[in-house]
Protein backbone atom coordinates (compact mmCIF):
# COMPACT_ATOMS: atom_id res chain seq x y z
CA UNK A 1 0.00 0.00 0.00
CA UNK A 2 1.31 3.27 -0.79
CA UNK A 3 0.09 6.96 -0.89
CA UNK A 4 -0.95 6.84 -4.16
CA UNK A 5 -3.60 3.74 -2.99
CA UNK A 6 -4.27 5.62 0.01
CA UNK A 7 -5.61 8.11 -2.08
CA UNK A 8 -7.70 6.04 -4.34
CA UNK A 9 -9.21 4.75 -0.68
CA UNK A 10 -9.67 7.74 0.78
CA UNK A 11 -10.71 10.65 -1.63
CA UNK A 12 -11.57 13.37 0.28
CA UNK A 13 -12.47 14.09 4.06
CA UNK A 14 -16.41 13.92 4.45
CA UNK A 15 -18.03 16.80 6.05
CA UNK A 16 -18.49 16.47 9.40
CA UNK A 17 -22.23 17.23 10.75
CA UNK A 18 -23.01 20.90 11.60
CA UNK A 19 -22.38 21.97 14.95
CA UNK A 20 -25.56 23.08 16.11
CA UNK A 21 -26.55 19.54 15.71
CA UNK A 22 -25.22 18.55 19.25
CA UNK A 23 -26.65 21.18 21.41
CA UNK A 24 -29.61 22.64 19.43
CA UNK A 25 -33.04 21.59 21.86
CA UNK A 26 -34.89 21.71 18.33
CA UNK A 27 -33.17 19.56 17.09
CA UNK A 28 -32.51 17.05 19.97
CA UNK A 29 -36.56 16.93 20.15
CA UNK A 30 -36.62 15.85 17.09
CA UNK A 31 -33.98 13.52 17.20
CA UNK A 32 -35.63 11.86 20.61
CA UNK A 33 -39.02 11.73 18.60
CA UNK A 34 -37.37 9.67 15.41
CA UNK A 35 -34.97 7.88 16.75
CA UNK A 36 -34.80 7.54 20.86
CA UNK A 37 -38.39 6.58 21.41
CA UNK A 38 -39.24 4.41 18.74
CA UNK A 39 -35.60 2.28 18.39
CA UNK A 40 -34.75 -0.80 20.34
CA UNK A 41 -32.28 0.47 23.01
CA UNK A 42 -29.62 -1.48 25.08
CA UNK A 43 -30.00 -0.24 28.19
CA UNK A 44 -28.17 -2.93 30.74
CA UNK A 45 -27.00 -6.55 31.44
CA UNK A 46 -29.17 -8.72 32.59
CA UNK A 47 -27.42 -9.60 35.53
CA UNK A 48 -28.16 -6.18 36.91
CA UNK A 49 -31.73 -7.61 37.23
CA UNK A 50 -30.73 -11.54 37.87
CA UNK A 51 -32.81 -12.05 40.74
CA UNK A 52 -36.66 -12.31 41.10
CA UNK A 53 -37.74 -8.73 42.43
CA UNK A 54 -34.65 -6.98 41.19
CA UNK A 55 -35.11 -3.74 39.21
CA UNK A 56 -33.41 -0.86 37.22
CA UNK A 57 -34.32 2.45 35.80
CA UNK A 58 -33.22 4.10 32.97
CA UNK A 59 -33.57 7.48 31.83
CA UNK A 60 -34.63 7.49 27.83
CA UNK A 61 -34.77 11.75 26.75
CA UNK A 62 -36.98 12.59 29.47
CA UNK A 63 -38.88 9.83 29.81
CA UNK A 64 -37.66 7.40 32.89
CA UNK A 65 -37.78 3.43 32.33
CA UNK A 66 -38.40 0.86 35.16
CA UNK A 67 -37.12 -2.96 34.27
CA UNK A 68 -38.29 -5.61 36.93
CA UNK A 69 -37.91 -9.07 36.85
CA UNK A 70 -40.84 -10.97 38.38
CA UNK A 71 -41.71 -13.10 40.77
CA UNK A 72 -41.41 -16.17 37.70
CA UNK A 73 -38.13 -14.67 36.43
CA UNK A 74 -39.63 -12.88 33.60
CA UNK A 75 -38.41 -9.30 32.34
CA UNK A 76 -40.87 -6.34 32.16
CA UNK A 77 -39.98 -2.76 31.65
CA UNK A 78 -42.61 0.09 32.47
CA UNK A 79 -42.75 3.70 32.42
CA UNK A 80 -41.89 4.79 35.85
CA UNK A 81 -45.08 6.60 36.77
CA UNK A 82 -47.91 5.49 38.82
CA UNK A 83 -51.05 5.75 37.16
CA UNK A 84 -53.17 7.32 40.02
CA UNK A 85 -51.86 10.80 39.77
CA UNK A 86 -48.62 10.22 37.91
CA UNK A 87 -46.17 10.47 40.69
CA UNK A 88 -42.66 8.70 40.23
CA UNK A 89 -42.87 4.84 41.31
CA UNK A 90 -38.77 4.34 41.99
CA UNK A 91 -36.41 7.17 42.89
CA UNK A 92 -33.56 4.50 42.81
CA UNK A 93 -31.41 3.53 39.78
CA UNK A 94 -31.59 0.22 41.09
CA UNK A 95 -32.45 -2.46 43.73
CA UNK A 96 -34.85 -4.70 44.88
CA UNK A 97 -38.83 -4.93 45.71
CA UNK A 98 -38.67 -7.35 49.12
CA UNK A 99 -42.50 -7.74 49.11
CA UNK A 100 -42.55 -8.68 45.99
CA UNK A 101 -44.69 -5.67 44.17
CA UNK A 102 -44.22 -2.20 43.20
CA UNK A 103 -45.67 0.62 45.86
CA UNK A 104 -46.36 3.88 44.70
CA UNK A 105 -45.28 6.04 47.25
CA UNK A 106 -48.04 8.85 47.03
CA UNK A 107 -51.09 7.24 48.02
CA UNK A 108 -49.95 3.49 47.86
CA UNK A 109 -51.34 2.74 44.71
CA UNK A 110 -50.02 -1.30 44.07
CA UNK A 111 -48.67 -2.79 41.36
CA UNK A 112 -47.43 -6.37 40.73
CA UNK A 113 -44.07 -6.88 38.83
CA UNK A 114 -45.26 -7.34 35.82
CA UNK A 115 -47.44 -4.10 36.02
CA UNK A 116 -50.88 -5.40 36.57
CA UNK A 117 -52.77 -3.17 39.45
CA UNK A 118 -53.08 -4.95 42.91
CA UNK A 119 -55.00 -2.23 45.16
CA UNK A 120 -54.54 0.58 47.03
CA UNK A 121 -53.41 0.97 50.24
CA UNK A 122 -56.16 3.67 51.71
CA UNK A 123 -58.89 3.59 49.23
CA UNK A 124 -61.12 1.27 47.44
CA UNK A 125 -61.75 1.21 44.00
CA UNK A 126 -64.93 3.57 42.77
CA UNK A 127 -67.97 1.99 40.94
CA UNK A 128 -66.94 0.69 37.57
CA UNK A 129 -63.16 0.62 38.24
CA UNK A 130 -61.26 -1.77 36.01
CA UNK A 131 -58.31 -3.05 36.94
CA UNK A 132 -57.36 -4.14 33.47
CA UNK A 133 -57.27 -0.45 32.75
CA UNK A 134 -55.01 0.33 35.29
CA UNK A 135 -51.54 -1.29 34.66
CA UNK A 136 -49.08 0.28 34.20
CA UNK A 137 -48.00 2.21 30.60
CA UNK A 138 -45.78 -1.32 29.32
CA UNK A 139 -42.53 -0.77 27.62
CA UNK A 140 -41.66 -3.13 24.99
CA UNK A 141 -38.36 -5.68 26.28
CA UNK A 142 -36.21 -7.95 24.99
CA UNK A 143 -33.15 -9.88 25.60
CA UNK A 144 -29.73 -10.94 23.40
CA UNK A 145 -26.46 -12.06 24.29
CA UNK A 146 -27.16 -11.04 28.05
CA UNK A 147 -28.38 -7.50 27.33
CA UNK A 148 -31.88 -6.17 27.88
CA UNK A 149 -33.30 -4.16 25.47
CA UNK A 150 -36.63 -1.29 25.81
CA UNK A 151 -38.53 0.13 23.11
CA UNK A 152 -40.93 2.67 23.79
CA UNK A 153 -43.28 2.19 21.29
CA UNK A 154 -44.74 -1.24 23.45
CA UNK A 155 -46.82 -3.18 22.01
CA UNK A 156 -46.40 -1.40 18.36
CA UNK A 157 -42.48 -1.99 18.68
CA UNK A 158 -41.19 -4.51 16.08
CA UNK A 159 -39.68 -8.14 17.46
CA UNK A 160 -35.90 -7.48 18.86
CA UNK A 161 -35.41 -10.46 17.02
CA UNK A 162 -36.40 -8.62 13.33
CA UNK A 163 -34.44 -5.79 14.06
CA UNK A 164 -31.64 -7.67 14.78
CA UNK A 165 -31.66 -9.61 11.04
CA UNK A 166 -28.29 -11.48 11.11
CA UNK A 167 -26.27 -9.86 14.10
CA UNK A 168 -26.98 -13.02 16.30
CA UNK A 169 -25.23 -15.72 13.53
CA UNK A 170 -22.53 -13.17 12.91
CA UNK A 171 -21.89 -12.70 16.87
CA UNK A 172 -22.44 -16.50 18.01
CA UNK A 173 -19.27 -17.49 17.77
CA UNK A 174 -18.41 -14.27 20.48
CA UNK A 175 -20.38 -15.46 23.58
CA UNK A 176 -20.96 -12.05 24.16
CA UNK A 177 -23.75 -13.79 27.22
CA UNK A 178 -20.88 -15.11 28.82
CA UNK A 179 -19.37 -11.60 29.44
CA UNK A 180 -20.08 -10.42 32.86
CA UNK A 181 -20.96 -6.48 33.05
CA UNK A 182 -17.49 -5.17 34.52
CA UNK A 183 -19.17 -1.33 35.11
CA UNK A 184 -22.79 0.28 33.73
CA UNK A 185 -23.29 3.23 33.50
CA UNK A 186 -26.78 5.57 32.89
CA UNK A 187 -27.43 6.04 29.46
CA UNK A 188 -27.63 9.38 28.28
CA UNK A 189 -29.74 11.44 25.51
CA UNK A 190 -29.19 14.76 27.15
CA UNK A 191 -27.95 17.86 24.76
CA UNK A 192 -24.99 19.37 25.49
CA UNK A 193 -27.00 22.61 25.91
CA UNK A 194 -25.44 25.88 26.13
CA UNK A 195 -26.86 28.78 28.93
CA UNK A 196 -26.61 31.13 25.93
CA UNK A 197 -27.47 30.70 22.18
CA UNK A 198 -23.88 30.74 20.28
CA UNK A 199 -23.11 33.40 18.44
CA UNK A 200 -22.67 32.41 14.48
CA UNK A 201 -18.61 33.25 14.86
CA UNK A 202 -18.75 30.73 17.93
CA UNK A 203 -20.76 28.25 15.74
CA UNK A 204 -17.83 28.70 12.93
CA UNK A 205 -15.50 28.38 14.90
CA UNK A 206 -16.82 25.15 16.76
CA UNK A 207 -17.49 23.67 12.59
CA UNK A 208 -13.28 24.55 11.58
CA UNK A 209 -12.50 22.79 15.00
CA UNK A 210 -14.08 19.70 14.55
CA UNK A 211 -12.67 19.60 11.23
CA UNK A 212 -9.58 20.24 12.36
CA UNK A 213 -9.48 16.78 14.65
CA UNK A 214 -11.53 15.34 11.93
CA UNK A 215 -8.17 15.66 9.49
CA UNK A 216 -6.13 14.85 12.44
CA UNK A 217 -7.78 11.83 12.95
CA UNK A 218 -7.53 10.44 9.35
CA UNK A 219 -3.91 11.35 9.44
CA UNK A 220 -3.07 9.48 12.35
CA UNK A 221 -4.97 6.83 10.91
CA UNK A 222 -3.20 6.18 7.91
CA UNK A 223 -0.13 6.81 9.07
CA UNK A 224 -0.67 4.17 11.76
CA UNK A 225 -1.59 1.87 8.81
CA UNK A 226 1.45 2.63 6.46
CA UNK A 227 3.49 2.35 9.38
CA UNK A 228 2.30 -1.66 9.42
CA UNK A 229 2.99 -2.26 5.91
CA UNK A 230 5.57 -5.12 5.14
CA UNK A 231 8.48 -3.60 2.99
CA UNK A 232 10.32 -7.01 1.50
CA UNK A 233 11.39 -8.53 5.16
CA UNK A 234 11.71 -5.11 7.25
CA UNK A 235 7.90 -4.41 8.81
CA UNK A 236 7.79 -0.31 8.77
CA UNK A 237 6.58 -0.31 12.43
CA UNK A 238 10.23 -1.55 12.81
CA UNK A 239 12.00 0.77 11.45
CA UNK A 240 13.09 4.28 12.97
CA UNK A 241 11.35 7.51 12.60
CA UNK A 242 13.74 9.05 10.25
CA UNK A 243 14.49 5.83 8.08
CA UNK A 244 10.83 5.31 7.82
CA UNK A 245 10.93 9.28 6.33
CA UNK A 246 13.40 8.77 4.03
CA UNK A 247 11.53 5.55 2.78
CA UNK A 248 8.87 7.79 1.97
CA UNK A 249 6.41 6.64 4.17
CA UNK A 250 6.02 9.17 6.38
CA UNK A 251 4.87 13.01 4.98
CA UNK A 252 4.35 14.89 8.17
CA UNK A 253 6.80 16.58 10.74
CA UNK A 254 8.08 14.74 13.21
CA UNK A 255 5.44 14.64 16.22
CA UNK A 256 7.26 16.76 19.12
S1 LIG B 1 -49.97 9.03 42.56
FE1 LIG B 1 -49.51 6.97 42.93
S2 LIG B 1 -50.99 6.34 44.32
FE2 LIG B 1 -51.52 8.36 43.92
Amino acid sequence: MDRERTGQLLPRLEKTLPSQHYFDPDHHRRELHAIWYRSWLCVGRVEEVAQSRDYKVVEVGDQGILVTRDLEGRLHAFHNTCRHRGSLLCSGSQGRFRGGSIVCPYHGWTYSLAGEWLGARHQLPAAGFRKSDHSLHAVAVGEWAGSIFVNLLGPDAPPLHSVLGEIPARFANWRLEALPAFKTGPLSTKPAVPDQPLTTAELQALDKAAEKVTQQAAANYWDDALAKVDIGDVRADMLSWEQAQQMGLMKKDKPA
